[in-house]
C-alpha cells in the first residue's frame, strides 16, 4: 500500500494539463466517490494497526497534494480563458467592454483637427511656467490688478526667473513659440491651466484650453473673425452665428470675447445660454505690439491675432453638460455615454 501511495504522488506531482474538462477528470480520478483515495481509505481500514499510523499520514498527504493540484490547475485554466479551444468555434466569446474617449479629449481633438485644415500645426509648453511667460511677456506690467484677473497657484519664487507658477492659461506658449520661431507662425497650442478658484459646477482649479496664433505680414481683425467663423461653423453646424464683443485682454488690442449662437435653444433662450440666445466661448484680438516686441519679432513689420478657446467651455455646449464636476469625477457611468475606444 505504502507503494502504491508513493506511485500516486508521483503521478500527481507529474500532472499538468490545464483545461476545464481535464481539471475535472483529474479530480474524479482521486477525489470522486468512487476516486482512488476512496479506494484507499477502504484498503486503509483494513491495514495492520502497527502501520495505521504512517499510512495514515501518508494518505492526507496525497489528499493534501491533490487538492492543491486542483487548485494550481484550476487556476493555470483561468488564466487562459481567453484561448477558445479551436475545434469549438461555436462558444460565446468573452465580452470585454471597450473604454471611451473623455469628452475632453474628444473636443480637443475636433479643435485641433478644425484649425489643422486651416493650416495650423500644433506645439505644447510646460504647465509650470515663469512670471516671463505667463505674465511680463504678455504685457502684464508688474503689480498691475490684470494679474488678479487670474488666481494664479503660485510654486515658488526663484532668484533667477521670479515667480513659478503653474499656467493659468496657454497664453504662454505663444510667447514660448514667438521666442523661438519667426514669423509667420500659424500655430494652435492644447493644453491644460491652472487657477486658484473654489470648484462648483461652473468654476473649477483646472481645466483646459486651446490658444491659436497667427503671425504675419498684414494680418488684419478681418482675418481673426473669419478664421472663427469658419471654426465655429465646423466645430457647431453651418448654421451658427458668432458675435464678437469688445473686452480686455492686457496681451491683446484689440481685444474681444466670442459668443456662438445658442445651439441647444437655437437662440431662443434656454438654461445653457442662460436665456441669452449666446454662448461665450473663447477669447480673441489682435496681439499687441509690446508683446510682439517682448518676444523679438519686429511689430512694424508683422501683426497677428490671437485666440483662446475654453474646452470644456465647448464640450458643455456641444454634450449639453450642466455641471463642471463631472469631468474630474470619473464616474464611469458619465464616461460610458461617449465614443468607444476600440
Ligand atoms: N488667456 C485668456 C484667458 O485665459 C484667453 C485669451 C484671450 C487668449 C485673448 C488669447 C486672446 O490668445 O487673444 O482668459
Amino acid at each position: 500500500m505504502k507503494e502504491k501511495i508513493e506511485q500516486y504522488l508521483r503521478e500527481v506531482g507529474q500532472y499538468s494539463e490545464t483545461g476545464a474538462e481535464q481539471v475535472e477528470a483529474f479530480r474524479i480520478k482521486y477525489l470522486g466517490k468512487k476516486g482512488l483515495l476512496n479506494d484507499m481509505f477502504e484498503e486503509f481500514k483494513k491495514a495492520a494497526p502497527t502501520d495505521k499510523k504512517e499510512l495514515g499520514q501518508m494518505l492526507n498527504t496525497l489528499k493534501n497534494t491533490v487538492q492543491d493540484k486542483i487548485n494550481g490547475l484550476k487556476a493555470a485554466t483561468g488564466n487562459k480563458g481567453h484561448h477558445l479551444k479551436l475545434d469549438d468555434l461555436t462558444l460565446p466569446v468573452d465580452f470585454t467592454e471597450a473604454g471611451t474617449r473623455h469628452p475632453i479629449s474628444i473636443v480637443r481633438n475636433q479643435i485641433v483637427d478644425i484649425f489643422a485644415r486651416m493650416g495650423f500645426t500644433v506645439a505644447e509648453g510646460p504647465e509650470i511656467e515663469d512670471d516671463w511667460h505667463n505674465f511680463t511677456a504678455l504685457n502684464f506690467p508688474p503689480d498691475h490688478p490684470a494679474r488678479d484677473m487670474q488666481d494664479t497657484f503660485f510654486v515658488e519664487h526663484n532668484k533667477i526667473h521670479g515667480d513659478i507658477a503653474l499656467r493659468t492659461h496657454t497664453s504662454s506658449v505663444q510667447v514660448r513659440t514667438m521666442e523661438n520661431n519667426a514669423p509667420p507662425i500659424r500655430q494652435i497650442f492644447p493644453g491644460r491651466v491652472y487657477r486658484n478658484e473654489a470648484i462648483s459646477a461652473r468654476a473649477h482649479c483646472m481645466f483646459h484650453q486651446v490658444e491659436g496664433l497667427y503671425i504675419d505680414k498684414d494680418v488684419s481683425f478681418a482675418d481673426l473673425k473669419q478664421a472663427l467663423l469658419v471654426f465655429a461653423r465646423e466645430m457647431f453646424g453651418g448654421e451658427t452665428q458668432i458675435r464678437l464683443r469688445p473686452s480686455y485682454f492686457p496681451f491683446t488690442e484689440p481685444s474681444a470675447e466670442m459668443d456662438i449662437s445658442c445651439n441647444i435653444c437655437g437662440g431662443k433662450g434656454c438654461n445653457i445660454c442662460k436665456g441669452s440666445g449666446w454662448v461665450e466661448v473663447l477669447g480673441c484680438g489682435m496681439v499687441d505690439p509690446n508683446v510682439l516686441q517682448n518676444c523679438g519679432i519686429d511689430s512694424k513689420k508683422y501683426s497677428g491675432f490671437a485666440f483662446g478657446i475654453g474646452i470644456e467651455r465647448m464640450t458643455m455646449v456641444k454634450y449639453r453638460i450642466n455641471d463642471l464636476r463631472l469631468y474630474f469625477e470619473n464616474d464611469v457611468r458619465f464616461l460610458q455615454q461617449f465614443e468607444p475606444v476600440y
